[in-house]
């Protein structure tokens, strides 16, 4: 019988690569786009991640069931047959989102979380919400069927500076949010700071945070290194040294609020090397290699399965994965680009050596090792 304790293993008898054994993970924020994108980028989450929570910012936005039920039906018909991959699907909330659309989509199945985009704060955020308050009729029904809220922290204000905007967002908005839901189960995204962090943790169970792999790797100054770097531009942008580390430590502290999400949000190298460019950073392709690099960096490779595979299902109340993944110590060049049809993406770390090699879900690897 197998048990889900990570565990290092020797490879072979003869061989000295070791490999890490861990359940397998599920990305709790992602962009998988749709067309020609999706297509490009959907098998890179689903050969890492079980499930994955979907967001929902296309354009337009997906505001109904039916527009969810279209977009989960296309993602899994872009997946190669041999994958078995569940998308969770997320309604995006608008000024006008109805709260019998939402509870309808909830009930049956097809909305797992609903996606709260202060308007204009990121990319296909222009039919965000304009005000909180706008949608505490959709919160309250959330709050009452236990239906989790997905929040892009930042104020969208220009008289805040970019680097401030997601300890603002906590001081405007969040902290209201809580005072008025206080049973409303929510999710601060892809977060960036040490105030967020904070936060998250005086906050109750009810309140997760998901962190990216970028944010753990690199600090702003990665984006003018030598020059401007557009592919590591996101939003929220990356921020000062001090919350990175704050970030490693929250990931690596086996404290269940805090869990794995990539933001991985595809773009063309038209759309990022550009006048103006796109926020979004591609690292689904790295990403559970990234992850291992960092818990290994910060001594935490044990607590590794417990921040990708435990946390996230027991916030959402869903079951652990049965499968598992296979991570080999065995150093992995990351390709410089990804073929779309029309179009080139550049990932995370592009030409980069990381020590980690993802072999595959254990009967893949197990399938590999006995050819
Ligand atoms: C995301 C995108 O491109 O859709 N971009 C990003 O920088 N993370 C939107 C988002 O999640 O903010
Ligand atoms: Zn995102």
């Amino acid at each position: 019988m197998r048990t889900y304790e990570p565990e290092v293993v020797p490879e072979s008898s003869a061989g000295t690569a070791k490999c890490l054994v861990l359940r397998q993970p599920d990305d709790w924020h992602v962009h998988l786009r749709d067309g020609a994108m999706l297509a490009a980028v959907i098998n890179e989450t689903a050969r890492q991640f079980a499930r994955a929570i979907v967001m929902p910012n296309l354009d337009p936005p997906v505001t109904t069931v039916v527009a969810a039920e279209g977009y989960r039906a296309r993602i899994l018909e872009a997946l190669a047959p041999s994958i078995a991959f569940t998308p969770l699907m997320t309604v995006y909330l608008t000024d006008a989102i109805e709260p019998g659309e939402i509870e309808r989509g909830f009930a049956s199945g097809v909305f797992t979380a609903a996606k709260l985009y202060p308007a204009h704060a990121t990319t296909n955020a222009a039919y965000g919400v304009t005000d909180a308050r706008l949608v505490y009729p959709a919160l309250e029904l959330m709050q009452r069927v236990g239906m989790p809220l997905l929040l892009h922290g930042e104020v969208t204000d220009q008289n805040v500076d970019v680097f401030d905007r997601e300890a603002v967002f906590i001081d405007r908005v969040l902290t209201r949010i809580l005072l008025d839901f206080p049973a409303l189960k929510f999710v601060f995204e892809h977060i960036t700071t040490e105030e967020a962090v904070a936060f998250v943790e005086a906050a109750g169970p009810n309140v997760g945070a998901t962190i990216t792999p970028h944010h753990l790797m690199i600090n702003r100054n990665a984006m003018f290194e030598g020059g401007i770097r557009p592919h590591l531009y996101c939003l929220p942008v990356a921020k000062r040294e001090r919350h990175r580390l704050a970030l490693r430590r929250a990931a690596t502290s086996v404290n269940p609020k805090f869990f794995l999400g990539t933001d991985s949000a595809p773009h063309s190298v038209g759309d990022k090397e550009s006048a103006c460019g796109c926020a979004g950073i591609f690292n689904a392709p790295v990403a559970i290699q990234s992850y291992a690099t960092v818990f290994e960096e910060e001594g935490a490779l044990d607590r590794l399965q417990a921040f990708a595979a435990e946390h996230g299902p027991r916030f959402y109340g869903l079951p652990l994965n049965a499968g598992s993944i296979v991570l080999e110590q065995k150093p992995w060049r990351v390709p410089s680009s990804f073929a779309a049809t029309d179009a080139r993406i550049v990932p995370f770390l592009a030409g980069a050596t990381l020590a980690w090699t993802y072999k595959g879900r254990i009967d893949d690897a197990e399938r590999e090792r006995s050819d």
